[in-house]
């Protein structure tokens, strides 16, 4: 039943009982799956998820759910994008280069993303998987440098992303946040697990 998937508790179980699937079987899982429609077993199962983001506004981030993992949507201001001209040098993987997590082609540049300001990412830290926070005011503020220019803060263990999701130098997350596979149906609407077809 739809509101199965829409209780977080419900996913929180699943998501434990695919955990615990993985040593003990994965019987029990199957009848809460079998209760999904068929669409949300598609999306259980990593089918594609449109997202409609005609509303967002500069320097607004929103997050769908894909393949049961948040996805961020952001639309950055112009002064958010020329903040990672200047983040260029303090991270680890500027190029994106790294294959833990491979970043599409077609988002190997310094803004991570097709459309210089619309970044997308998995908001998942490649530490140990803790969702990493907004932090997009600029200066001095707890935990983070005093220049700090905006970004994410990974509360667990201190991980610090710039604007594009690239990780800081000498961090403990090795790898920049990953981009997942994604492609712009029109100007407002956005596939998020698909690249575009040949
Ligand atoms: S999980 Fe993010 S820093 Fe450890």
């Amino acid at each position: 039943m739809a509101e199965s998937v829409a209780d977080p508790a419900r996913r929180t179980w699943l998501t434990i009982t695919c955990g615990v699937g993985a040593v003990g079987g994965v019987a029990t899982a199957v009848p809460f799956v079998a209760s999904f429609t068929p669409s949300e077993r598609a999306k259980a199962a990593g089918a594609p998820v449109e997202a409609d983001i005609g509303g967002l506004k500069p320097g607004e981030k929103m997050v769908v759910e894909w393949r049961g993992k948040p996805v961020w949507i952001m639309r950055r201001t112009p002064e958010q994008l020329e903040s990672l001209k200047k983040s260029e040098s303090l991270v680890a993987d500027p190029k994106s280069e790294r294959t833990q997590y491979p970043t599409p082609a077609y988002a190997k540049n310094q803004w991570r993303s097709i459309k210089p300001e619309l970044f997308v990412a998995v908001g998942i830290c490649s530490h140990l998987g803790c969702s990493p926070s907004d932090k997009f005011v600029s200066g001095p503020q707890p935990s983070l440098p005093d220049d700090w220019a905006g970004g994410f803060f990974c509360p667990c263990h201190g991980s610090t992303f710039d604007l594009a999701g690239r990780v800081f130098k000498n961090k403990p997350a090795p790898d920049n946040l990953e981009v997942p596979p994604h492609t712009y149906l029109s100007d407002s609407r956005l596939l998020i697990g698909e690249d575009k077809k040949a």
